[in-house]
């Protein structure tokens, strides 16, 4: 895809030189560590699952995947080439492998249906609308049939006092990119790409505001079985070698 008209990402604390500040911000401020392991239970992740962490800043939620499930295999992808630096110097500190790549959430490194699970923690509020769809897609490109998104991010403030604190974040990265979120519209964002049983599941609020984790699968493909004496159409949605997505199934089915 050609970005070249793409504007440039929005670093870990909107500025470059803040970087080196951010763990020690996002600890002290967003439960850290309470949302980061609500989202781990919720992946359900199962030894042998390949994992990505989208914008995966400093490193934090893809160590601490590894930490806990030790048999999976975790990528951790970032556009921003300094905080990569960071996050593999933890990841070394750590003694957890992970392959950090650098790139941009809407054109992948990846190819198709290389994932079983893709998190993401603070990261789509970093985005403007269209690079919010267009990654949206891209993550249902390099998602297997049948595999999970689950996400972490500011999200619609459970009342007015979180909706004033909120501001601090607004002020610092930005109105346009985190009113999407505010607004609750991450869930049919997720929808539109495709994506079936979405859902925003856990509500955990802050002193900047409340974050919402999300949930997400991109749906098995069908098969169309035609029984030969009937001519009868049904869709089967199973793994199976022959397949075909469901709206294209739906419409080259033959009328019963
Ligand atoms: C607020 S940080 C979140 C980091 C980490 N996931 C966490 O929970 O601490 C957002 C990260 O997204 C990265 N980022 C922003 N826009 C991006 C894009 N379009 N593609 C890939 N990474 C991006 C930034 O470099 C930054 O590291």
């Amino acid at each position: 895809m050609d970005n070249s008209a793409t504007p440039p990402l929005i670093p870990a604390l909107r500025f470059h030189w803040l970087t080196p500040f951010y763990d020690a911000v996002v600890c002290t401020t967003t439960r850290e560590r309470t949302f980061k392991s609500a989202l781990i239970d919720q992946a359900d992740f199962s030894d042998g699952h390949k994992i990505l962490d989208l914008g995966a800043g400093t490193g934090t939620l893809a160590i601490q995947i590894k930490e806990r499930h030790p048999n999976s295999i975790v990528h951790a992808v970032d556009g921003d080439p300094r905080v990569l630096d960071l996050a593999r110097r933890k990841a070394f500190g750590a003694g957890v492998e992970i392959d950090f790549h650098e790139g941009l959430s809407y054109s992948l490194p990846y190819e198709d249906a290389a994932f079983d699970r893709v998190v993401s923690t603070l990261f789509f509020h970093h985005l403007s609308w269209t690079d919010k769809v267009l990654t949206a897609r891209e993550l249902f490109r390099v998602m297997r049939p049948g595999s999970e998104l689950h996400v972490a991010d500011w999200g619609r403030p459970g009342n007015r006092l979180m909706r004033g604190l909120f501001v601090f974040v607004q002020l610092l990265d930005g109105f346009e990119t985190t009113a999407d979120n505010c607004a609750g519209r991450l869930v049919p964002l997720f929808q539109t790409a495709g994506f079936q049983d979405v859902e925003s599941s856990t509500r955990i609020d802050t002193i900047f505001g409340t974050l919402r984790l999300y949930c997400a699968r991109r749906p098995r493909r069908v098969r169309v079985c035609v029984t030969a004496a009937t001519g009868a159409a049904s869709l089967r949605v199973e793994r199976c070698r022959t397949t075909i997505p469901a709206a294209t199934a739906t419409a080259a089915a033959p009328a019963a």
